[in-house]
């Protein structure tokens, strides 16, 4: 996937070009309301920004030179606080008068964060209406210029931050903003891109400082030209979607900013597997693709203090999350959510619990019980972008069925959002038992090829692929380290208490048991001599398929084995019986060892499969044979391509 332009990145684009003595070009803007409005703010007051769009978003191109106003006008910053934020700063700093005003949700933010130390620096402000909020009155210069400050900002806010650092680099005073945790620094990042000597730590995570000052500085800023990175916050939703959806997401070319990436490691927390590849990253903001995939079942998570700031746009998100993972989710110190488009924590709160959802809020976050089964009920989304499309993802992921009132404001940061969101809804489970997602199940005797047909499925499908065999496998190579293998009682005895679990890995999944992951010595001869005698006692195979019912309950998945149409997935959406004369069968088993065979090898090798088909289908428990609504292939003269075309065909038909 890709997602749009970042907001915040595009924010600074669209206010700081302008400012710039030189031209700019920035490509690939977020064209969501937002930006817009801080576009249009700078148009309104004098600047000449042309804006252009494509399927890639927003292109602005400006001559730069500075603003050019008249009389002092009303700017109307919608919804949006960083529009609001970073004027205030910018026009305190260049001394123009002006008016700063906002929609409901944004007239009810605290502005006093921003206005109060620009006052300190001399900067003539006030309050047209109550104080604290918009909208405020930027009265332009009345002599000299503005002060310097030293700023100790009580909480994390990049906006806070950017505006001091806007004031005091357009006043050309010096400035120090000393935070308790790091915030976003894009700003810093995009002044020093335009030549301006800040001083900042862009590797840092923790606290810390950064300073501007102008000595030795001639005090104009060189053009922007760049492309903005897509929109860590808007990607989020996309593989919030995907991890409930139990399916593997590529994001590319995301804004990958430390001030941004806090969600990610949330993820990893909650079991997730995240590969981040880093892209070239030109215009001084981190680039990566980011592959996230799903874990057997989402951990709930706990999260506070220094990580706040970076996370702190996902938070609605992540609470989604916590509904759909096993355990208590706790999130701590994020009071500022209050304060945000709605007040987040309370919304969240009071919708979860509407919801069936126990969920308790305290003041500066929120503690969840996941729970599985249907939730339904309305969510009333306050106008807040982030609260609907967080709502929309525990809709698109099943057992759901919500109604969110307004489902437009996901225009103000995320114009397609629910486009796409499209491809991540799971199909209806109408009468689904045993599994959550959909689920196409391969069954058939030995060396009918089916594990390596199912891995191809689940590949073009973009499901995970699940072999029963691995299980089987797993338990007999713990029996054998055990030293138990040949003890059916003590196996029997020990298998319910049994660590084994499936995990995901790149390619479908691994198997871990007893905290041990086999890996390739699942194949070794010994699990091979014993893993049939293993799997034939009855307390084996109900782990087993216990634990594939688990793994159809959170994945979408192709899965392999002998009873899994019959036992394991008796309501899969699709099954396939693979079948092939025991002679072509013999003749691909021997090819797959790769040692050069004789006729006499096919024969002994047809009568040892003939011996084990006579096995699987007498045995008592879960015997070998197709379900009634299972659809048969023989695929002794089908290449294995042919195979898997005909699989992925009845497929489509499957899910229509
Ligand atoms: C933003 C900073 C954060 C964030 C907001 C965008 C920015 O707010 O929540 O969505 O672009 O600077 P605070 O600065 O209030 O923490």
């Amino acid at each position: 996937m890709r997602v749009p332009g970042d907001k915040s990145i595009s924010h600074r684009a669209a206010l700081l070009a302008p400012l710039a003595s030189s031209a700019s070009v920035v490509r690939g803007l977020s064209d969501g309301v937002d930006v817009r409005a801080s576009v249009q703010a700078m148009q309104r007051l004098g600047a000449a920004v042309e804006c252009e769009e494509d399927e890639s978003g927003l292109t602005i191109r400006c001559a730069g030179g500075g603003l050019n106003v008249a009389s002092a006008p009303r700017l109307d910053c919608g919804n949006s606080g960083t529009t609001a934020r970073l004027l205030a700063g910018i026009l305190a700093g260049s001394g123009i008068p002006a008016v700063l005003d906002g929609d409901p949700s944004l007239r009810s933010r605290p502005m006093r964060r921003v206005i109060y130390p620009l006052q300190a620096m001399g900067a003539r402000i006030e309050y047209d209406g109550e104080p604290d909020r918009l909208p405020v009155r930027l009265r332009g210069r009345a002599t000299g210029t503005l002060r310097s400050l030293r700023h100790r900002g009580r909480v994390a806010s990049a906006q806070v931050k950017s505006a001091v650092l806007l004031a005091g680099v357009l006043a050309r005073v010096r400035v120090e903003v000393s935070e308790p945790a790091l915030s976003r620094d894009h700003t810093e990042r995009m002044l020093a891109e335009m030549g301006v000597p800040l001083t900042f730590d862009p590797g840092r995570t923790g606290a810390g400082d950064v300073s501007f000052d102008p000595a030795d500085w001639e005090g104009a800023l060189d053009g922007l030209r760049m492309t903005v990175p897509g929109d860590p916050s808007s990607a989020a939703f996309l593989i919030g979607a995907s991890l409930l959806g139990g399916r593997t997401v590529r994001v590319e070319a995301v804004a990958a900013n430390p001030g941004r990436t806090g969600f990610l490691s949330v993820l990893e927390e909650m079991g997730a597997g995240v590969d981040r590849d880093p892209a070239p990253a030109p215009g001084g903001e981190p680039r990566e693709t980011w592959t996230v995939h799903p874990p057997d079942g989402l951990r709930a998570f706990s999260i506070g203090g220094d990580l706040i700031p970076r996370v702190i746009d996902e938070i609605p998100l992540l609470a989604i999350l916590a509904v759909r993972a096993r355990g208590r989710s706790e999130i701590r110190d994020a009071a500022e959510l209050r304060v945000k488009e709605s007040d987040r924590l309370a919304v969240l709160a009071r919708t979860l619990e509407k919801l069936g959802v126990v969920v308790e809020e305290t003041p500066d976050g929120l503690a969840i019980q996941g729970r599985a089964g249907r939730l339904s009920g309305d969510v009333e989304t306050r106008g807040d972008h982030r609260i609907a499309m967080a709502f929309g993802v525990l809709d698109a992921a099943g057992d759901a069925d919500l109604r969110i009132d307004d489902r437009a404001c996901a225009d103000v940061s995320y114009p397609d959002f629910w486009e796409a969101l499209e491809p991540f809804r799971r199909g209806s489970r109408r009468g689904r038992s045993s599994s959550a997602g959909r689920v196409i199940a391969v069954d058939g005797p030995a060396a009918s090829g089916k594990s390596s047909t199912a891995r191809s499925v689940a590949r073009r499908l973009g499901f995970v692929h699940v072999n029963s065999g691995l299980l089987y496998r797993a338990i007999t190579w713990w029996a054998l380290d055990r030293g138990i293998a040949a003890d059916e009682p003590s196996i029997e005895a020990a298998v319910p208490g049994l660590d084994l679990a499936l995990v995901p890995g790149r390619d479908g999944f691994d198997v871990s048991v007893a905290g041990a992951r086999p890996g390739t010595a699942l194949e070794s001869s010994e699990v091979t001599a014993r893993v049939s005698a293993v799997s034939t006692l009855p307390a084996v195979r109900e782990v087993v398929l216990e634990r594939l019912r688990r793994a159809g309950r959170h994945h979408e998945v192709v899965c392999d084995g002998r009873d899994i149409g019959t036992a394991v997935f008796p309501d899969a959406d699709l099954k396939i019986f693979l079948v092939a004369e025991a002679g072509e069968r013999a003749r691909r088993r021997l090819r797959q060892r790769a040692v050069s065979f004789t006729e006499g090898d096919v024969e002994r090798e047809t009568r040892r499969l003939e011996a084990r088909d006579r096995l699987d289908r007498s045995r008592p428990l879960s015997p070998l044979r197709r379900a009634p609504d299972a659809i048969e292939i023989d695929t002794t003269a089908m290449p294995p391509d042919d195979v898997v075309d005909a699989i992925l065909d009845l497929a489509a038909a499957a899910f229509r």
